[in-house]
């Protein structure tokens, strides 16, 4: 077994923020300028990644390489924010590239549901790029349902993102 999932603690925090860093910079190649990436500050990664894991107000994962321990991805759900009809929401989920397609994005989703599942949530939502195919797809094999768009924002760039819900967890 190459990597294995976990619930982070605070001491994750700097392993965290470099895969949010890196897998930004490498899956969002393309999809968001490249003025957009190269704004991104670790240091801010770092302290919002504190502050949530100090908060433990949902559940956080990560994935780890079982030879030396080294994070390679994270996942983070919760409550769903703004939302009267749906209960849980995916805010985060990001691999390291070497890391991708191994299975840990499903097995993450599976620990997920079964999170929701025993706090009686019954419904779950993600937002994605609307412009991120990869990501969409993943959605698309997990059993999501393409739902609404919204215009945002990411760095003062604006973007379009897509809902993907799942009725029955
Ligand atoms: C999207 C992401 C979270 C998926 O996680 P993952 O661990 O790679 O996904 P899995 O290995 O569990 O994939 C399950 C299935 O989803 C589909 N899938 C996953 N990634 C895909 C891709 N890049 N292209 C097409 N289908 C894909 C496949 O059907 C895959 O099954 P298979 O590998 O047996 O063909 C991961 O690729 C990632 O971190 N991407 C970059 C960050 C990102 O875009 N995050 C989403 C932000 S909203």
């Amino acid at each position: 077994m190459r990597f294995a999932i976990r619930e982070a603690t605070l001491a994750d925090a700097a392993g965290i923020a470099h895969v949010h860093e890196r897998s930004w910079q490498v899956s969002y190649h393309g999809i968001l300028p490249a003025s957009v990436l190269d704004k991104i500050d670790v240091g801010q990664r770092l302290a919002s990644r504190e502050r949530i894991l100090r908060a433990r107000a949902g559940l956080n994962l990560v994935a780890y390489d079982c030879t030396h321990g080294d994070i390679v991805g994270f996942c983070d759900a919760g409550r769903a924010r703004g939302e009267a009809h749906i209960d849980g929401e995916v805010y985060a989920i990001y691999f390291a590239h070497h890391a991708k397609r191994h299975g840990l994005g499903t097995e993450m989703f599976e620990r997920t549901r079964d999170w929701m599942e025993a706090r009686g949530m019954r419904s779950m939502i993600v937002w994605v790029l609307a412009n991120n195919p990869h990501a969409r797809r993943f959605y698309e094999v997990a059993g999501g349902r393409a739902d609404r768009t919204k215009q945002s924002q990411v760095g003062g760039f604006p973007v379009i993102e897509q809902a993907y819900v799942w009725d029955r967890i």
